[in-house]
C-alpha cells in the first residue's frame, strides 16, 4: 500500500498483454495510455471501432516511442454475442492474457435493456463482464507468471441492493438503485472470484477490485443526456469541473491493482483523499454486502444461468 503512489512507480509492462474494457474513454483510455507507457501489449475492448481506433491515434501519439502494441477490438458487453464473439478472437490470436481490466460501464441511465433483456446496467457493468471474464479464463490461467483479473467498482455500491426477485429492475426502476446493485455485483463477483481461485488451489491467477472515487469522464454525461435532462447535464459538467479528480488520478487505484507487487487476491483499491473521492491509491475495505458470501453465490449462479458461461470446466 501507498499513499504517494503515481504512475512513475508503475513497474514496466514490456512483457504484459494487458485487456482493457472500455479503453477508448475516461479511466480506460488512462489506463490504456499507462500500460502503454510501459511498453505493454493492449487489448483495448470498445463497443465502437471507430471511438476506439481514435483513442489508439491519440495514445500513440501522447506516447510515442514505447514499444507499445494497441489492438482495437469491437467488444459490446450489452451483447452476448458480440463478447462471445470477441473472445473467440481473443482466445485464437493470444497465447497469453496478463491483466484484465473489467473497466467498462455505464450509470444513472434510464431504464434500457441488454441485446438479451437484462437490464442495461447490470447486464453491461456486471452480466458482460461476468461472461467475458468466463471466457476468457482459461487463458488468464495458463498464461505464464501471475495473472489478474481487476474489476472497476464504485463507492456507490454502498447505496447498492442486490434484489434477486427483480434483478432487472422491471416492476420499479430507479436510475440510481440499479447502478448500486451493478456496483455491488462487481465486489460480489470479484472477491467470489478470487474464493473460487482458493478453493481450488490456484495462486498464480488473482481477482482483485477497484474504484476510481470521483473521476471527470464522460460517464457522468451519458444518464442526462440520455433522458434528454440538460439541467441535470449542465449539473454533472459543473461538479466534473469543481469536485472530480482528472480521470488520470482516477486511474491510479486500477493500475495500482493491475501491476504493483504485494497486490493480494479479494483486495479492493481506491483513492485516500477526501471521503476517499480522490487522491493517491490505498487498500481499503468495502462495505458488509459486498462480502456476503451467500449473496455472491447466489449472484454467481443466477450469473450463469443468465448468460449462459459456465466456469465449472475450471473451478469448482
Ligand atoms: N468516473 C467516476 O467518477 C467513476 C466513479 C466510480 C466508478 N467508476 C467506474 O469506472 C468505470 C469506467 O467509467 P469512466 O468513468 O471511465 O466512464 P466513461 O468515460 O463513460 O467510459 C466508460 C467506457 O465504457 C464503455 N461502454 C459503455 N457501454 C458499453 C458497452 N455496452 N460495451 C462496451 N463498452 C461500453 C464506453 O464506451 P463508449 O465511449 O462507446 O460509450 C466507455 O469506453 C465504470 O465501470 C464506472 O462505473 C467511475
Amino acid at each position: 500500500m501507498s499513499t504517494s503512489w503515481t504512475t512513475d512507480r508503475m513497474p514496466d509492462c514490456t512483457d504484459k498483454t494487458v485487456l482493457v474494457t472500455g479503453a477508448n474513454s475516461g479511466l480506460g483510455f488512462e489506463a490504456t495510455k499507462s500500460f502503454a507507457a510501459k511498453g505493454a501489449t493492449i487489448i483495448m475492448a470498445c463497443r465502437s471501432l471507430d471511438r476506439g481506433q481514435q483513442a489508439a491515434a491519440e495514445i500513440k501519439t501522447t506516447v510515442g516511442e514505447s514499444g507499445a502494441t494497441l489492438n482495437v477490438r469491437k467488444c459490446d458487453l450489452a451483447s452476448l454475442n458480440s463478447i462471445a464473439t470477441f473472445t473467440d478472437s481473443v482466445t485464437e490470436d493470444y497465447d497469453e492474457l496478463d491483466i484484465l481490466c473489467n473497466n467498462a460501464g455505464v450509470m444513472a441511465i434510464p431504464r434500457q435493456e441488454t441485446e438479451d433483456g437484462f437490464e442495461k446496467q447490470l447486464g453491461v457493468n456486471h452480466l458482460g463482464h461476468f461472461a467475458l471474464t468466463g471466457q476468457l479464463l482459461d487463458l488468464l490461467l495458463d498464461s505464464d507468471g501471475e495473472s489478474r483479473i481487476v474489476t472497476h467498482s464504485s463507492g456507490a455500491h454502498e447505496a447498492g441492493a442486490m434484489d434477486f426477485d427483480d434483478l432487472h429492475r422491471e416492476q420499479s426502476y430507479d436510475k440510481w438503485e440499479a447502478y448500486g446493485q451493478s456496483k455491488l455485483a462487481n465486489l460480489l463477483f470479484a472477491y467470489e472470484l478470487q474464493r473460487r481461485f482458493d478453493a481450488n488451489d490456484i495462486t498464480d491467477t488473482i481477482s482483485v477490485a477497484c474504484h476510481p472515487g470521483y473521476a471527470a469522464t464522460n460517464l457522468q454525461y451519458r444518464g442526462p443526456e440520455e433522458s434528454g435532462s440538460k439541467i441535470r447535464l449542465a449539473m454533472m459538467k459543473l461538479a466534473n469541473a469543481v469536485v472530480a479528480q482528472p480521470a488520470s488520478k482516477g486511474v491510479l487505484p486500477l493500475l495500482y491493482a493491475a501491476t504493483v507487487d504485494g497486490v493480494d487476491g479479494g483486495d479492493y483499491y481506491g483513492p485516500s483523499g477526501f471521503k476517499n473521492m480522490r487522491g493517491p491509491p490505498e487498500k481499503q475495505t468495502s462495505n458488509d454486502d459486498s462480502y456476503d458470501e451467500q449473496d455472491a453465490e447466489r449472484l454467481w449462479k443466477t450469473s450463469e444461468e443468465l448468460t449462459g458461461v459456465s466456469y465449472s470446466d475450471s473451478l469448482t
